[in-house]
């Protein structure tokens, strides 16, 4: 490393993909017991997407891929000016998701890396659920920090959760969408600090029966023969969720700025995992921070877990409401149950 330089992890570009189906809150309501108004109140949503049959988490995340990587093909932050010349150079893909094409394995990390060409990548999955993309930054930037000889990483979130809810159940079959979101990051020499600056992540094992899916797994197989009353779906506790939500993102939002030794104000924004309006509400009151300094696209596409942080990226960067040099903060927490934040100069 030449002196006066520093290694840095940085995003060079993002992509999201949503499936054209929209259900809005009064469309649900046609075959669910609920109201626009409840779920507006309770969580925010105000619609979500969903994909077709035939559409995957891979299908998903593949058209994210694409577009982060026309976008990185379009810029002038790397020499290659195709997305055939960039496929090559992609050395690592993380996958986050808790809905995978395949339970077990393939990973869906494979199967994306097989639909995109990127035939140079180590490809993986990580599962910290709706953590997964703050966990899956990490993951790459170590990978890639490790070894000489890797340089850049697609790290995605993608899920269809319409495939594992049960529709039947409307405190739960309202919060969740489809979608998947990317983001190119390339290990660079800097002058001064940038891309990925610090995460923090965690756990609480003891709470792993508030967000599960029981059925499927090893602890409880569907054997041979077995009459399935119901597909694997997710159960949870929301009260239990909800309260572990707010103080994850309050303390997590704490000690991300204590650790850099910066204040709020340095962030421009924060970006949340999109589960419910409220949680974000309750922290920024707690923390005593604008609500409007939280970028929320919840309205438009309900939960959709692992890919809520990269969508929301995607998002605020094509809408040129990230500029270079900006402090990103994410922020988040899921299944496990887990939680996490990234800062990120952009
Ligand atoms: N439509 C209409 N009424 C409903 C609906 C619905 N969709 N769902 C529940 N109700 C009713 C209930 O039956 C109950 O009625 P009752 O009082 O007659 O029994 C009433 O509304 C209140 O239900 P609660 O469950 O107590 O509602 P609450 O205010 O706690 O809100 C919610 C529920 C929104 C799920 C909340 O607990 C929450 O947001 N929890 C956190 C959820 C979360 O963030 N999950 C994802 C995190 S991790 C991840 O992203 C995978």
């Amino acid at each position: 490393m030449e002196k006066g330089y520093e290694m840095a992890i940085e995003i060079k570009a993002t992509g999201k993909a949503v499936p054209p189906q929209r259900v809005s809150n009064d469309d649900l309501a046609v075959r669910v017991d609920t109201s626009d108004e409840w779920i507006r109140s309770h969580t925010g949503i105000g619609a979500r997407h969903i994909a077709a049959d035939d559409t995957a988490g891979s299908d998903l995340a593949a058209e994210a891929a694409f577009n982060t990587l026309s976008m990185a093909a379009e810029g002038d932050d790397i020499p290659e000016k195709t997305i055939e010349e960039i496929l090559p150079t992609i050395d690592l893909i993380v996958l986050g998701t808790t809905s995978p094409d395949y339970y077990g394995c393939p990973s869906t990390a494979c199967v994306v890396q097989s639909k995109l060409g990127a035939k140079n990548a180590a490809a993986l999955d990580i599962n910290a659920a709706c953590s997964s993309f703050i966990y899956g930054i990490e993951t790459a930037a170590g990978m890639l920090s490790i070894n000489e000889k890797r340089r850049r990483a697609l790290i995605i979130g993608t899920e269809v959760l319409s495939r594992i809810v049960d529709w039947n159940d409307r405190s739960l079959c309202v919060l969740f969408g489809d979608g998947a979101g990317a983001v190119l990051v390339e290990k660079t020499r800097t002058e001064g600090r940038r891309g990925l600056l610090r995460t923090v992540l965690g756990a609480d094992g003891t709470g792993a029966e508030h967000l599960i899916i029981r059925r499927g797994g090893g602890r409880s197989p569907i054997k041979d023969g077995e009459t399935v009353k119901s597909h694997p779906h997710v159960e949870m506790n929301g009260q239990a969720v909800y309260n572990f939500a707010v103080k994850a993102v309050t303390e997590t939002i704490e000690e991300l700025l204590r650790l850099e030794g910066i204040t709020i104000d340095d962030v421009s924004r924060i970006v949340p995992h999109q589960a419910n309006a409220r949680i974000v509400q309750a922290a920024a009151k707690r923390l005593d921070i604008s609500e409007e300094k939280f970028f929320l696209n919840i309205e438009e596409y309900a939960n959709t877990s692992a890919a809520s942080i990269p969508i929301a990226l995607d998002e605020l960067n094509r809408k040129g409401e990230i500029r270079r040099g900006d402090i990103i903060m994410t922020v988040g927490f899921g299944a496990g149950l887990t939680y996490g934040g990234n800062l990120i100069v952009w």
